[in-house]
């Protein structure tokens, strides 16, 4: 059996990879067009083995997704593909419409395709799940119930707004055509081969290396932090038992406001990194200019996916984030090339585009 993954050099999709190869006998065709944020060296673990299968592409190409699907006839696509940074949305939305709307629209239409091809008994075990995220619901306030699966779609930035596009294309699929989606929206994931653009490996990369840590605005929003291998557990649960045509909200049950997770990373580095000069490292914390429509808090009730398939989170914030700053001291390879840019010079690699 083989799944087809999208995005898979990606944070999420990465970390996912490497585990459902290790939980599953299964091959997986992982789909990836190898942006900025696409990293083979997340991957370099699986070099020759035979039940990753890279490919070079765009999810935006449906004859390369068509054929991809013909030749591998995966039991399953999980889309993780998608333009993620919020602040990159706000600079420069266009990939984010082309990518998430565009992309997801055209991924469908291949997807489609294909399963309308399936003999009956692989037709019904056929799952498309999409990853997304928690964004969609909008802003909450303080004392705001958190989001469930019930909230309306109120999304405040670009990238926000693509993604909750692209949800509604998947629900669409689904009640028009029929196709068996599942959609997961999760809230903000940590944790190994996390690139370096968004706050948590920053501020840890920047505490190490002597750089201000900025906290835009007043650093009170509130995010739900997870850690990644816990959603990539809740997306497999979510592949296994989720019920055709629904949502699942994916939290970690641990809101934080900002200025706490960098003052955590930040205690954690002095005790594991102690600076040499005797300084602490929250002494580095710059508060900058805010985000634009910055939303002040996410959270989110995850309890559906409990009640219904059983998940939880293994992680507590503590021990995640104490694996996560571990993960990035012993991997001072991965993050030499991240940061250099090295990581970005992947033709040549021994991965090849596979039609
Ligand atoms: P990421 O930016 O780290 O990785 C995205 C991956 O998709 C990269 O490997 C990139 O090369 C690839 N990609 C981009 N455009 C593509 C295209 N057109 N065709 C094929 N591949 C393409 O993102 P991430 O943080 O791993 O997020 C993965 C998914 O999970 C996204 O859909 C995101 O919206 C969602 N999500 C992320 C979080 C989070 O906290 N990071 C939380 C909830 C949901
Ligand atoms: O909620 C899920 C979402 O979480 C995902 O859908 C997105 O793909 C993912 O990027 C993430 O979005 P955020 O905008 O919440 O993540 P980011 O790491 O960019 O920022 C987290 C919070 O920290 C946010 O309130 C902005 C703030 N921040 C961020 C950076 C990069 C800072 O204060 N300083 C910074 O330098």
């Amino acid at each position: 059996m083989t799944i087809l993954v999208s995005g898979g050099a990606g944070f999420i999709g990465g970390n996912f990879v490497l585990d459902w190869l290790v939980q599953h006998d299964e091959t997986v065709v992982n789909l990836d067009k190898l942006t900025y944020a696409g990293n083979l060296d997340t991957l370099q673990g699986l070099r020759g083995n035979n039940r990753h299968v890279f490919v070079h592409g765009d999810i935006g190409d449906r004859e390369l997704v068509s054929d991809l699907l013909s030749m591998h006839r995966p039991r399953a696509v999980i889309n993780f593909a998608a333009e993620s940074h919020v602040d990159r949305s706000i600079h420069g939305p266009g990939d984010f419409i082309q990518t998430n709307i565009v992309g997801t629209f055209n991924l469908l239409e291949a997807v489609r395709g294909y399963w309308d091809g399936l003999a009956e008994d692989e037709k019904q075990g056929f799952r498309f799940l999409h990853v997304s995220t928690d964004e969609v619901y909008g802003t909450l306030s303080k004392d705001d119930a958190p989001f469930n699966e019930l909230n309306r779609y109120e999304p405040n930035s670009p990238y926000s707004a693509s993604k909750a596009a692209s949800d509604h294309l998947v629900r669409a699929w689904h009640h028009t055509y029929g196709l068996p989606v599942l959609t997961t929206n999760c809230s903000n994931n940590y944790g190994p081969y996390h690139f370096p653009e968004k706050l948590i490996p920053l501020v840890i990369l920047n505490a190490l290396s002597g750089k201000s840590l900025p906290i835009y605005g007043d650093g009170q929003q509130i995010r739900d932090w997870l850690y990644v291998r816990d959603h990539c557990s809740a997306i497999r649960r979510v592949l296994e038992a989720g019920k055709l045509g629904e949502t699942y909200n994916v939290g970690g049950w641990n809101e934080k406001p900002n200025l706490e997770v960098v003052h955590t990373i930040c205690a954690i580095l002095d005790e594991l990194r102690p600076k040499a000069d005797g300084s602490r490292y929250s002494d580095q914390i710059t508060f900058v200019r805010d985000r634009p429509g910055h939303d002040r808090r996410y959270a989110i009730d995850a309890r559906k996916l409990e009640r219904e398939l059983g998940w939880r989170p293994a992680e507590t914030f503590e021990t995640g984030i104490r694996k996560t700053i571990a993960w990035y001291l012993d991997n001072q390879d991965w993050v030499r090339n991240v940061t250099s840019g090295a990581y970005r010079e992947w033709v040549g690699k021994q991965y090849e585009v596979e039609l």
